[in-house]
């Protein structure tokens, strides 16, 4: 059976006239990434906060490991691990010593070996000797996420923790948060890019405005919307528009110079290019720019971009 290692039921939060977060409801079971996306100011941080109690809520319940974090709260946070604000470090002690300090706050019992793993694991081997103020915003990054797993907690919460990382070091923090799941932990990560969350996470819940907009596995949300924007470079745009427009009811379709772009399911791709074979227009590139749901969070998020 699997098993519910968070339930978040009904959370709402107002400050003063204001509702930052409207009935805001999610699961994670053991061993699943869920990823919060949305754009700056939706609501994320808040949300997490909100669970390890952080900050209080208007109304709703927290339940980790079934256990509920209003009426339990040091019992469910026990198996919490996470960096929400920025973690709290000794800049004048190495990271290594950081690491140690933190287990014995932690009161578990973590061996030099086990502190060794974690340290390769987020790759920080060659420096974690060296004081932590000698440390680049990424490094930090690394170390504080060591700290929140050295426990090995079954919940992990992250927000943004890929901000200040390099490509590199957003593909290693990736393939390590994988790997932990694999030892049973559950990870809860925000994010305002959705290329990232969709390479790393199982389900995904996109808010704005404090308000769920869609929930759902990647398969569902993502890879499973058929329908493309598909770019078509042609030698005669508007007879290629013709042929598309004959084809089937098409709501988007847009002509340039030597393109066509059209709104169109992915599994016609091949039909077209037929099409435009047969009545002589020349294809020389298709690509596939986006899907429906990627679309869908850019409108959601080109204010913040633009
Ligand atoms: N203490 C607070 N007082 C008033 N408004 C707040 C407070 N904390 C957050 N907000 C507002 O709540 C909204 C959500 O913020 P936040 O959870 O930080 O979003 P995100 O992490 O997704 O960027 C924002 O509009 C923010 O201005
Ligand atoms: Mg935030």
């Amino acid at each position: 059976m699997t098993r519910t290692i968070l339930e978040v039921k009904n959370i709402t939060k107002k400050i003063g006239e204001k509702t930052i977060l409207n009935d805001i409801s999610f699961s994670i079971n053991e061993g699943e990434i869920l990823g919060l996306l949305g754009k700056n100011g939706a609501g994320k941080t808040t949300t997490l906060k909100i669970i390890v109690s952080l900050v209080s809520k208007t109304s709703g319940a927290i339940y980790i490991n079934n256990i509920n974090t209003e009426k339990q709260f040091i019992e469910s946070m026990k198996h919490v691990g996470g960096i929400i604000e920025n973690p709290e470090m000794y800049g004048y002690l190495s990271g290594y010593k950081n690491l140690i300090h933190f287990a014995r706050m932690s009161n578990c019992k973590i061996s030099k070996s086990e502190i060794e793993k974690v340290v390769k694991l987020v790759g920080l081997e060659a420096a974690i000797n060296k004081k932590v103020k000698t440390y680049s915003l990424g490094m930090k990054q690394r170390l504080g996420i060591a700290q929140a797993i050295i426990h090995k907690p079954s919940l992990l919460i992250l927000d943004e923790p890929t901000n200040g990382l390099d490509p590199q070091g957003i593909y290693q923090l990736r393939s390590y948060l994988k790997e932990l799941t694999k030892q049973g932990t559950s990870i809860l990560i925000s994010s305002h890019l959705l290329s990232e969350m969709q390479l790393l996470c199982d389900k995904l819940v996109i808010i704005d405005n404090g308000k769920i907009l869609k929930t759902g596995s990647i398969d569902e949300l993502v890879n499973a919307s058929a329908e493309n924007v598909v770019e078509f470079t042609v030698n005669n745009p508007s007879k290629a528009k013709e042929i598309i427009a004959g084809l089937f009811p098409v709501k988007k379709i847009n002509v340039e110079e030597y393109k066509v772009t059209v709104k169109i399911d992915s599994n016609n791709i091949a039909l077209v290019n037929q099409e435009f074979v047969k009545n002589g227009v020349i294809v020389t590139g298709i690509v596939t720019k986006q899907n429906s749901l990627e679309e869908q969070f850019l409108d959601l998020t080109r204010e913040v971009s633009s």
